[in-house]
């Protein structure tokens, strides 16, 4: 039986963009993913953009007789873990569905694999784990902080879960991957983000004003100690950070214990810089007002990305153009995300 790569939430944003990273490296793949908060529509367009048939099973994490099923049906060798839930706001409302997707999810998982012998994970993690942190770039010596909501609770409590793991069992072999702030959309414009309810983040409120579903972006803070008195992230592309997991992968292989990467570019831009880049690649003007403070919000940080250079030969290869020119080709060519038919192709010229 050929070896298998387990990708749990594979229809989401990042699995989506790994999935095709993977593929087209030629790995073959299993998505798991219980669609709540992506549709099956995405798998439809993973088969356009690969070529190829893309195996899924619709279920949950936390159905360990699933998981067992799984593991007897297929030849898994490793499992790259997305599946969880990610809204900051949602996860201060409703705590516990966060910490029973996120840290007990992952543990069932956990669990299925060593029932099966199966010891090779991809975790995906977050800078918010950092907290507020003590000096920028961040890098993964700095030590975790703590992280203001419950869904960054969650990432530093399935990171600890994971630590224990790997150094109580030495067959383990774990990546923790800690994204810091994912954007854009891969270059055909047939994946990308679409996420449920009304969105929280920076890239999808800004391209919800740019095609005129709202009239104005708020920006949250222009009295923090920055470059202009808004925030600084680094944001890094989509893409990129599914090449990151291809290369964690490929390393984890006849390795053992845990490891930490850092994946962002060690570049910080500030809301104010990120409203005129999207305005200069597209020729689109964004309307936006200053509000107060976004509780929680950091003022700044970036990434000190060298440690995966070092252990993975890996670095973030796209700029900020062609991660907010790739952010605008989905958004505008999918207004509906996925819940519309295929926009005329507009972007796939070429493939
Ligand atoms: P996403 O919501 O687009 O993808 C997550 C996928 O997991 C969805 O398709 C969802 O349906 C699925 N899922 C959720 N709970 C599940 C469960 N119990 N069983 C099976 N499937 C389940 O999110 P994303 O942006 O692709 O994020 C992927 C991972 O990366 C998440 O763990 C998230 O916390 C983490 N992360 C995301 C960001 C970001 O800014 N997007 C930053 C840091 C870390
Ligand atoms: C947020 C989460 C973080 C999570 C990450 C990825 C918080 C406090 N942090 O990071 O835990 O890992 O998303 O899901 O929620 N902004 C505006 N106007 C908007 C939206 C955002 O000005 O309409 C600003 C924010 O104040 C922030 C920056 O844009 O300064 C980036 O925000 P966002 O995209 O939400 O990411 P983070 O807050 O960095």
């Amino acid at each position: 039986m050929r070896k298998t790569t387990l990708i749990t939430g594979g229809a989401g944003y990042i699995g989506s963009h790994t999935v095709v990273r993977l593929v087209e490296a030629g790995h073959r793949v299993l998505v798991l993913d219980n669609l709540s908060n992506s549709c099956v529509e995405s798998i439809a367009r993973l088969e356009q953009l690969t070529r190829s048939q893309i195996e899924f099973i619709e279920g949950d994490i936390r159905d360990p007789l699933l998981l067992d099923e799984i593991f007897s049906a297929y030849a898994i060798d490793a499992v790259v873990h997305f599946a969880g839930l990610k809204a900051v706001a949602q996860s201060v409302r409703k705590p516990m569905e966060y910490y029973a997707n996120n840290v007990v999810g992952t543990l069932f998982l956990c669990q299925a694999m060593a029932r099966a012998h199966v010891f090779n994970l991809v975790f995906s993690s977050s800078a918010t784990v950092y907290g507020e942190p003590a000096r920028t770039p961040i890098d993964e010596a700095l030590g975790t902080g703590k992280p203001a909501n419950p869904y960054g609770r969650s990432k530093l409590m399935t990171e600890e879960l994971l630590t224990d793991l790997a150094r109580s069992d030495s067959r383990w072999n774990i990546a923790l991957l800690r994204y810091f702030n994912p954007i854009g959309a891969h270059e055909s414009g047939l994946i990308g983000e679409a996420p449920n309810g009304v969105p929280n983040n920076l890239l999808p409120c800004l391209t919800q004003v740019a095609i005129g579903r709202a009239g104005e972006l708020t920006v949250y803070g222009n009295d923090y100690a920055t470059v202009d008195g808004t925030c600084v992230r680094d944001y890094i592309h989509v893409s990129d950070l599914a090449e990151g997991h291809l290369k964690a992968l490929e390393r984890l292989h006849g390795d053992h214990g845990i490891h930490i990467w850092n994946l962002g570019t060690g570049i910080g831009y500030s809301v104010l810089q990120i409203i005129r880049g999207f305005e200069d690649v597209t020729g689109i003007s964004i309307p936006y007002r200053f509000a107060a403070r976004r509780e929680g919000d950091i003022a700044q940080c970036w990434a000190d990305a060298s440690k995966a250079g070092r252990e993975l030969g890996w670095s973030a290869q796209r700029n900020l153009g062609q991660m907010l020119t790739d952010s605008w080709r989905w958004q505008s060519n999918n207004p509906h995300g996925y819940h519309a038919p295929i926009a005329p192709l507009l972007a796939v010229a070429g493939k």
